[in-house]
């Protein structure tokens, strides 16, 4: 295992050549890579690309950025285990590496970082990463405290009185107002963070006449909520369905809170080739749902919910839930 110290040295000196680092290989396996330094005897060659030629170029902005959320996520899952837990881990600067790469690479397209704050989030991640690596003590904060009474019950009663709206005004709905419903879709889990959901707000009359996916008609604004499943680096790291069901949820609650009234659409036809033709969508984007939205006609009938006893078991799956 190579001191953390020497990790620091190492990252330093390959910066210093103004290589981008690859990864570390051990002595006896260089091959055919390109071993550029072995910094001392006890620590392995580690190896770089040709910075001239810069594989970032050719992946879209909104996919690198997925990828090094992903690679963050993991590297924060690293920190808080070290941190929080007292549990050792295995010092590995490579997914600090990727990232701190695909930074530089950014910051060389002039991307700004202050207008983007995801990549500023990664940055600081980064920064934590590099104090852990040279041995310095990051800040650990307490959680947050609970709501209070009054805060929870609000909670509960924006939970309970969503509806799902069928019937809008013929009232125009703004962009402001729609931006603001995906600013918190956003903030929904997703796999790895890497936030795969794209929206696609439809308020063009004649775009949305040709949408007859749930037999609904009259909706001042047709959402298509789409992943992008080129973020899913294979096809068991995340779940495009789950990741999409997350943000809608968050959708339809701020959308609720508004005073609008929407309804979740989905089906066989959600993905139909006339929709996709219709709406654009490359091959890799997928529509997992449409939600029609508006300024609510009228106030639903309540769908009941179930009684907790019918659809709670601890422990294990047990047939034994008391039908009523
Ligand atoms: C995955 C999913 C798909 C749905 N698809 C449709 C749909 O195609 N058409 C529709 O009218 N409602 C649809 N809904 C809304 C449900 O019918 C509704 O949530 C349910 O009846 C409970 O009513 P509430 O949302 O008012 O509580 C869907 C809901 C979910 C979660």
């Amino acid at each position: 295992m190579v001191a953390r110290h020497k990790k620091t040295n190492l990252l330093r000196r390959c910066y210093e050549k103004g290589c981008s680092l690859l990864g570390i290989i051990p002595r006896g396996r260089r091959g055919a890579f390109d071993v550029i330094s072995r910094p001392s005897k006890d620590i392995p060659y580690f190896i770089s690309a040709n910075p001239k030629v810069n594989p970032y170029d050719k992946i879209p902005k909104s996919i690198l950025k997925a990828h090094m959320r992903l690679i963050s996520h993991f590297l924060t899952r690293k920190l808080e285990k070290y941190y929080f837990k007292g549990i050792e881990i295995k010092e590995d600067i490579q997914d600090y590496l990727q990232v701190k790469e695909r930074l530089d690479f950014l910051k060389e397209q002039k991307v700004n970082m202050e207008v983007e704050p995801d990549l500023k989030g990664l940055l600081e991640i980064n920064k934590l990463y590099e104090k852990f690596v040279s041995q310095k003590e990051i800040e650990i904060y307490p959680p947050d405290k609970p709501f209070n009474k009054d805060e929870i019950e609000l909670f509960d009663r924006i939970i309970k009185t969503r509806r799902s709206v069928r019937c809008w005004k013929n009232e125009p709905v703004s962009r402001e107002i729609i931006e603001s419903i995906i600013e918190s879709a956003i903030w929904a889990p997703s796999t790895g963070n890497m936030q795969s959901v794209r929206y696609i707000v439809i308020d063009d009359e004649k775009v949305k006449q040709q949408i007859l996916v749930g037999g609904i008609k009259g909706a001042p604004i047709i959402v298509s909520v789409a992943v992008d499943i080129r973020v899913y680096p294979s096809a068991s790291t995340g779940n495009k369905n789950q990741d999409a069901a997350a943000a809608i949820q968050n959708f339809l609650l701020k959308t609720h809170i508004l005073g609008l009234g929407a309804v979740w659409i989905s089906g066989k036809t959600v993905n139909s080739n006339e929709i996709r033709r219709l709406l654009n969508f490359h091959e890799y984007i997928e529509n997992i749902a449409f939600v029609y939205l508006g300024w609510p006609a009228n106030r639903p009938i309540t769908p009941p919910r179930s009684n907790i006893k019918e659809v709670l078991c601890y422990n294990k799956y047990s047939e034994d839930i008391k039908i009523y």
